[in-house]
């Protein structure tokens, strides 16, 4: 099998030594010191000073996490650059906690050649706020009718190690069998968009009693599922990983238990959307609530949330899909799919697992970096906080009460389905490579 360097090349770890004071690792046991140089953990301990020149954070006994990772973000760069940016994406990544996203391929032009996803990789390490790593698309023009030059693109200085046609699904089952055999001989992993768009055409909301009573034609969860089983059945026979994008459904949930206890390489995320809304939202017709696959019902969010609980779900990742108000104040059915998502994440991964007593800050650890840094096969992120380990880390602050205000986002879009709504942990600081990316005292938007 042949596998390709790990990470193009990456922009430089901070100079200047940093020491975090009063920090607690995974927000467990007494608060320590953490001393960072050269970009990786130099050492920790409560005895650890700082030499002089070196940064200091004070970290006020707050929890210390490895920098998030999300494996699936849309920065619309190139092609709706007034919608996001990488720049604009990146700021809004660091003030998420994140030091790592994939940004998807369904950009204009798509992100099916080697020098697109080169130019997105070498902006955002000039930037050097966060590793903002291209997926490249499965099919040319994301069209579903050919495959696109995985090697070539695994190959390039972007290092593309995720490929998808996210936004649509591979629809052809004879070509997603041809991606899988050719993912394989390079390692790299195919994520798929799980929907028979032969089911849902027209339609802009779960097919359900909300749908029903709105007049909006329903995305059945068949449409999900049907694919989610085929897909398994692929991963199982072809044997190469297959990863779920957005699981939204209490039957998707059923088959990736199936399919784990088969040992088949299926893996799937879930956004912090699906986990925390369900389609009551649509009863203002409001168009920030239409996402693709569309918000569910209470069986799911409950089912998803137990999945993420017991690994059945690998992990979180956002969906963040920044759309202007030109495509989102508009009537419910021309309203575009999509919701802003990383800046408030960890927030709401925070209010629904860490402040009901369901699971601790090791599991944010998992859920938001670890797994998908693993899934990914991603170096330097979703590390343990050792020493010698990359310094690539997010500080949170458990008890910070803030209340989501879609006039003060770091990215350039405003679609933010969690304005007004309360939040009680709130990312302080983030750090790439020792160097600071967001700091909420310094930050000018809250
Ligand atoms: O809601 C969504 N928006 N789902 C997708 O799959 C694509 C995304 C987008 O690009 O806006
Ligand atoms: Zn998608």
């Amino acid at each position: 099998m042949t596998t390709y360097p790990a990470t193009g090349r990456l922009s430089a770890p901070a100079e200047n030594p940093l020491l975090i004071k009063n920090i607690r690792l995974y927000g467990e046991g007494e608060p320590t010191n953490v001393l960072v140089r050269g970009g990786v953990i130099d050492s920790i301990g409560p005895e650890v000073q700082a030499d002089g020149a070196a940064e200091t954070i004070e970290g006020g006994g707050n929890v210390l996490l490895p920098g998030l990772v999300d494996m699936h973000v849309h920065l619309r760069e190139p092609g709706r650059e007034d919608t996001e940016t990488i720049e604009s994406g990146s700021k809004a990544a660091a003030k998420g906690g994140f030091t790592a996203v994939f940004t998807m391929a369904n950009t204009t032009p798509v992100t099916d050649q080697p020098i697109i996803a080169e130019s997105v990789w070498a902006k955002s390490q000039a930037l050097g706020l966060c590793d903002v790593h291209p997926v490249g698309s499965i099919t040319k023009g994301l069209e579903g009718k050919s495959l696109t030059e995985f090697g070539m693109m695994a190959r390039s200085d972007a290092k593309v190690r995720m490929f998808s046609d996210d936004g649509k699904c591979v629809q052809n089952p004879q070509l997603m069998r041809r991606a899988l055999e050719y993912a394989k001989g390079m390692d790299v992993l195919l994520a798929q968009h799980a929907e028979d768009d032969r089911m849902t055409g027209g339609s802009s909301a779960h097919e359900g009693e909300n749908a029903a009573r709105l007049g909006l034609r329903g995305w059945p969860r068949v449409a999900e599922e049907s694919i989610v089983a085929r897909d398994a059945l692929l991963a199982r026979d072809y044997g190469n990983r297959v990863h779920i994008c957005h699981a939204s459904t209490q039957g998707t949930v059923e088959l990736l238990q199936w399919a784990k206890e088969h040992d088949i390489p299926l893996t799937a995320e879930v956004t912090p959307h699906h986990l925390l809304m369900t389609d009551d939202k649509l009863r203002t017709y409001d168009g920030l609530f239409r996402v693709n696959p569309p918000l569910r019902e209470q069986r799911d969010t409950q089912a998803l949330r137990q999945a993420l609980l017991d690994g059945t779900i690998d992990c979180v990742a956002t969906d963040h899909a920044p759309h202007g108000s030109e495509d989102k104040c508009v009537e419910f059915e021309n309203a575009r799919p999509g919701m802003l998502g990383l800046e408030s994440s960890l927030a709401v991964i925070a209010k629904l697992f860490v402040e009901t007593g369901l699971a601790d800050w090791r599991f944010i650890a998992r859920v938001m970096s670890e797994r998908p840094a693993e899934i990914t096969r991603l170096p330097g992120h979703g590390r343990p906080l050792e020493v010698g380990e990359p310094a690539n880390l997010t500080i949170v602050d458990p008890q910070h009460h803030w209340v989501s205000d879609s006039a003060h986002l770091a990215s350039k879009s405003q679609n933010n389905p969690y304005a007004g709504e309360e939040f009680g942990a709130r990312v302080t600081h983030t750090i790439l490579r020792g160097s600071v990316t967001f700091d909420l005292n310094a930050a000018t938007h809250d």
